[in-house]
């Protein structure tokens, strides 16, 4: 199976690609950036933003994998996050479809639901949040991400490519999410903070690996989303003390009785086998 990845110099792509390599697909990996010690052998190094650049890369592939994107509002303006993370990906879905690329996997967000990056404190309507909760935009990340969202629905309406949309939460190695829950655990205000925002949700960078193995060894149809998050919280208390501290205006929806996470991934359960199982050990 030949696939297509691009932002593969980064934090997930580099693990996407490596893991690929080593699962015998041929790889052709594409960013911005240089990776001399990129697992694949073809690398190619462009600007996603360029549709001249995007059209001479090569989509005779059975899958794309797009990670190629700005991964936050924090150190870019909102007009360049949004231009690149839409015109890029709008380049790449548009060059999938007409090249019959049967699928194409993209990272979306679970800032799509805006309180990852609000100026103002918010918090989810409901909880769990499912992918039906309403999206609540306070900058050009997020919007970058329902738009594209809504791109890909554009592109499955008139083609045969079907489109696949993660919407991960914090996504790192297992000490990067360790050393989140440690400062939560020791009180630090400003950590504590950020936790709340992203909901204490987190994803082990190799369990984004084994769903997006899942989604190219099943394949998918049309166009779907699916939230893909831990089934447990970052969060140093449980989680129903977490939400009345951080949360109270949230709606309970489902009983609560441990650390379980509020991010619903039902939808993604009932179409995939694939479970998270890289958890965090809550001692270390
Ligand atoms: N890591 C997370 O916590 C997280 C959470 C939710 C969603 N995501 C999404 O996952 C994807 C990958 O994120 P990441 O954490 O690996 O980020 P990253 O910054 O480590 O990697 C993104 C890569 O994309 C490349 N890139 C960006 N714009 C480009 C362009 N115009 N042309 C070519 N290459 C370009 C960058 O050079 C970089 O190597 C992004 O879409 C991000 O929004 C990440």
């Amino acid at each position: 199976m030949k696939v297509l990845i691009t932002g593969s110099a980064g934090l997930i792509g580099r693990e996407v690609t490596s893991a690929l390599v080593a699962e015998g697909f041929e790889v052709l990996a594409t960013d911005r950036v240089k990776n001399d010690s990129s697992a694949a052998k073809n690398f190619v190094v462009g600007d996603l933003e360029s549709a001249d650049f995007v059209s001479q890369l090569d989509f005779q592939c059975d899958a794309v994998v797009h990670l190629g994107s700005i991964p936050s509002p924090v150190h870019d303006s909102d007009e360049k996050v949004f231009h690149n993370n839409v015109m890029g990906t709008y380049h790449v879905f548009a060059s999938a479809v007409e090249n019959n690329v049967p699928l194409v996997i993209y990272a979306s967000s679970l800032s799509i639901y805006g309180t990852a990056w609000s100026g103002p404190w918010t918090s989810p309507e409901y909880v769990p949040v499912d992918e039906s909760h309403p999206l609540n935009h306070y900058e050009s990340y997020a919007l970058s991400k329902e738009v594209n969202e809504r791109s890909a629905d554009m592109w499955a309406n008139r083609s045969g490519t079907a489109f696949v949309g993660f919407r991960f939460p914090f996504c790192n190695s297992e000490s990067a999410i360790s050393e989140l829950a440690r400062k939560m655990r020791e009180g630090d205000k400003e950590v504590l903070q950020q936790g709340a925002k992203i909901l204490w949700g987190y994803l082990d960078l190799r369990d984004a690996v084994q769903g997006i193995l899942a989604v190219l060894k099943s394949g998918a149809n049309g166009s779907k989303t699916y939230n893909f998050a831990a089934p447990d919280s970052t969060a140093p208390k449980p989680t129903l003390e977490m939400l009345s501290e951080y949360h109270p205006t949230s709606k309970v929806l489902t009983p609560l009785s441990g650390y379980e996470s509020v991010i619903d991934c039902s939808h993604w359960r009932a179409v995939y086998e694939y479970e998270p199982k890289y958890l965090l050990d809550r001692k270390a």
